[in-house]
C-alpha cells in the first residue's frame, strides 16, 4: 500500500473540495491508504464570523481530523493544498509547515514524493507563485517534487504545469477540467512513488 497524506487549508471550501477529489481518486486505485487532513485554523474568530462562507466551512470540518507532523512522517506521498493569498500559501498552511522542524532535523521529510494544489479567484491570480513558494519548502525537505508538467492533455487545457489549480471566478464548484487535472496530479504522484518503491528508476527509497 502507498501511503498518501493530503494536507490542506481551505477557508470557503474550494480547496477542501479539491482535496476530497484527490482522496477519492486515490482510494479508488485500491492500493493506497489515504489520510485527508485539514490544518488548524489560526485566524481570529471575528474574522471567520465576518464571512458566512468561511464560518460555514469551519463548521463543516469541525469534526474532521487536523493534520499533525505524524501524518507526514507516515506518508510516502504528500499533496499540500492552499488557496492563493497574494501569490503565497495561506498563513494557516505555513503555520503547519513551521511545525515540521523536528521531522526535518531528523531527515524524515526527505525522499517522499510531493506536489501541490491551489485555488485563486482570478485567472493566473498568483497560482503559479503560490505553488512555487510551497515547493521551496519541499526542496528544503529533500523532497521529490513531482510536477505535472504537460504530461497529459488536460495540462494543455488548464495551462498549469506546476500543480493542480482551480480558478473560482463566480463559482467554486469543480468543473470537468478541474477534476481531470486533480486526477492527473494524484495518479502521477502515486505512479512515481510506486516506481521509487519498486526501484524502477534504479534507486529505491531504502537504497537512497
Ligand atoms: C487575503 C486574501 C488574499 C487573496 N489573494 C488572492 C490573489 O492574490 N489572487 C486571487 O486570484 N485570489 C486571491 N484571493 C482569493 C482566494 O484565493 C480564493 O477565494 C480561494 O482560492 C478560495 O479557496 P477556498 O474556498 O478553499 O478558501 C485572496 C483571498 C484572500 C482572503
Amino acid at each position: 500500500m502507498t501511503k498518501l497524506a493530503i494536507i490542506y487549508y481551505s477557508s470557503t471550501g474550494t480547496v477542501d473540495a479539491m482535496a476530497r477529489r484527490l482522496a477519492a481518486t486515490a482510494e479508488a486505485a485500491g492500493d493506497v491508504e489515504v489520510r485527508l487532513r485539514h490544518v488548524a485554523e489560526i485566524a481570529p474568530q471575528e474574522a471567520i464570523d465576518s464571512q458566512d462562507a468561511w464560518k460555514q466551512h469551519r463548521a463543516d470540518v469541525a469534526d474532521e481530523p487536523v493534520a499533525t507532523p505524524d501524518d507526514l512522517d507516515w506518508a510516502d506521498v504528500a499533496l499540500f493544498g492552499s488557496p492563493t493569498r497574494y501569490g503565497h500559501v495561506t498563513s494557516q498552511l505555513q503555520a503547519f509547515i513551521d511545525t515540521l522542524g523536528p521531522l526535518w532535523a531528523q531527515g524524515k521529510l526527505a525522499d517522499k514524493v510531493y506536489a501541490g494544489f491551489t485555488a485563486s479567484q482570478t485567472h493566473h491570480g498568483g497560482q503559479e507563485s503560490t505553488l512555487l513558494n510551497l515547493y521551496t519548502s519541499f526542496f528544503h525537505f529533500g523532497g521529490i517534487v513531482v510536477a505535472p508538467g504537460y504530461t497529459d492533455p488536460v495540462k494543455f487545457a488548464d495551462g498549469n504545469p506546476y500543480g493542480a489549480a482551480k480558478v473560482t471566478g463566480a463559482t467554486t464548484e469543480l468543473d470537468e477540467n478541474d477534476l481531470a487535472s486533480l486526477d492527473h496530479l494524484v495518479n502521477r504522484t502515486l505512479a512515481i512513488s510506486r516506481r521509487l518503491e519498486a526501484g524502477g528508476n534504479g534507486a529505491s527509497r531504502d537504497s537512497a
